[in-house]
């Protein structure tokens, strides 16, 4: 079937909003919850807000050192990712693929240092399907073994806290998407219906392409290089630094210098048109649109430029030199915020307008810059995004007191926003229960304290990590209000009150 015959067909069944799913989906499997019993950090809401500045990537630092055996991030919502004991600071990735071939094969090299107050004999990476054929750090070679799906990694000497190392490891196999519960959506590396390749990989599936420390908490910049027939296009975020032929191979090497969390990765491959255009101020546009794609769908994007004036204007200036989106060959029911480029599918476009477009660009503020410290943490993303979209219809003339209405969007399902069941599901109260309590605060505090909150918040994380408790603190910083009645009824409790007037 041809791409643009394809095109109408998925559009025709109309596009489920960005936020429709979730609800009434059955809950993933929590597996053995370990947030009690091996928690390397003390529960960040216990404690104040941090005063100290943290550099990104690196978790706050009122958390204790790591705990040399504890090889899981304590999350009460994904369990079993990343290793706190480990902070990487840059992931060189080099993947050679084939648009016919299910394999890969790749080389990366993973710059990190301890966290731990001792030396580190072991840590553990994140690794779905593919499997390590060598691994080495310096000159000397490291050993690995297999654990499900993650990779012990033992260095031949035990690593020196705050000493900054590069490991170099070589693999090769069948990445092993998952399946998101909640929304019955494959995670990670998986094909388009036109024999590309691409991933979408929150929360978890970057492993399924890459060996990666696959939580928020850790971000880090990336090179990403993709490997691809001379003829086919490979896609992922930032900049495109080269695109050398070599034979009948081309390599994509894309660059993205502001911290990424590991889940935000794009990579990409297939028959794409790459549109490259000036954007606001420095800013670089790039999409990639499958060819076929008609023009008059991708005429929606027209709209970016307006988003990124809007959104620059409200929480303070774009946080990154790149900018666009890619149109993957499939239908998706749902786009990703991929950093620098968000990931819609072909049920997003069509009608001169992109579905999701503000909300998915708003996180590149709200999720992507500034990420969330911990997966219970969602409503700072989802919550967020969804108020800023409002905030750009009702500068298009929309009325917010309707956008926000109780019920405007989803049915509520009963969940608080921080509860966690509510994170691991991407229920509508991270969603509209979210953006609802932004919009009490707003009612509450203001409208000058709560920009002056929304825009100090983007300020001070921007290119880090946040949880709930900084929020509330800032909140009653900025206002000089004691908040945590509020909180509790909007953010903690399963039925939020009603809307302040
Ligand atoms: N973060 C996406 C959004 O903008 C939702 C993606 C959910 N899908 C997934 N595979 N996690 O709302
Ligand atoms: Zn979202």
């Amino acid at each position: 079937m041809g791409l643009a015959v394809l095109a109408v067909a998925l559009l025709g069944g109309g596009a489920a909003a960005c936020t429709t799913s979730g609800s009434d989906a059955s809950p993933p499997t929590t597996g053995d919850r370990s947030t009690t019993t091996s928690s390397a950090r003390p529960s960040t809401t216990t404690t104040e807000a941090p005063t100290t500045t943290t550099f990104p990537g690196q978790a706050p630092a009122d958390v204790a050192p790591a705990d040399p055996k504890v090889a899981d991030v304590a999350d009460p919502v994904f369990d079993g990712l990343g290793d706190p004991r480990i902070d990487v600071s840059h992931y060189a990735v080099e993947v050679t693929a084939d648009p016919s071939k299910p394999g890969i094969s790749g080389t990366v090299a993973i710059t990190l240092q301890p966290r731990t107050a001792k030396a580190l004999k072991s840590f553990t990476l994140d690794l779905k399907g593919p499997e390590v054929s060598e691994a080495t750090i310096g000159k000397q070679a490291a050993k690995v073994s297999v654990d499900g799906d993650q990779i012990t990694v033992t260095p031949a000497k035990a690593l020196r806290p705050g000493k900054e190392v590069t490991l170099e490891l070589r693999y090769a196999g069948t990445p092993e998407p998952g399946e998101f519960p909640a929304l019955g959506v494959p995670v990670g590396w998986q094909a388009d219906s036109l024999g590309g390749w691409f991933t979408m990989s929150e929360p978890s599936g970057t492993s399924t392409w890459v060996p990666v420390n696959d939580h928020p908490s850790d971000k880090a910049t990336w090179t990403i290089t993709l490997d691809t027939p001379k003829a086919v296009t490979g896609i992922a975020n930032g900049r495109l630094t080269s695109s050398k032929v070599v034979g009948d191979r081309r390599q994509w090497v894309w660059t993205t210098d502001h911290p990424m969390a590991s889940y935000l990765v794009l990579a990409a491959m297939g028959d794409y048109d790459l549109v490259q255009r000036e954007g606001p101020g420095d800013v670089q546009v790039v999409f990639a649109f499958p060819k076929g794609v008609p023009e008059a769908s991708r005429k929606g994007f027209d709209e970016l430029d307006a988003i990124l004036a809007f959104y620059s204007d409200t929480f303070g200036a774009y946080p990154d030199d790149d900018a666009g989106a890619i149109v993957v060959a499939t239908s998706l029911g749902l786009a990703l915020e991929t950093q620098t480029r968000p990931l819609f599918g072909l049920d997003a476009v069509g009608d001169g307008k992109t579905w999701a477009l503000a909300h998915e660009v708003a996180h590149q503020w709200f999720g992507d810059a500034v990420s969330p410290e911990r997966w219970s943490d969602l409503w700072l993303n989802e919550g967020f995004a969804t108020y800023a979209d409002w905030l750009y219809r009702a500068h298009l003339g929309e009325d917010i007191d309707v956008l926000a209405s109780a019920d405007a969007g989803r049915e509520p399902s009963g969940l608080a926003v921080t509860d966690p069941q509510a994170a691991a599901t991407f229920d509508g109260s991270v969603y509209e229960g979210g953006a609802r309590a932004l919009h009490a605060l707003r009612r509450t505090i203001g409208d000058d304290a709560f920009f002056e909150v929304l825009r100090t918040w983007f300020a001070e994380h921007d290119g880090g990590n946040a949880t709930t408790a900084e929020f509330e603190a800032l909140a009653e910083q900025v206002s000089g209000k004691d908040l945590k009645a509020f909180f509790t009824a909007w953010l903690d409790a399963p039925k939020q009150p009603q809307m302040p007037g």
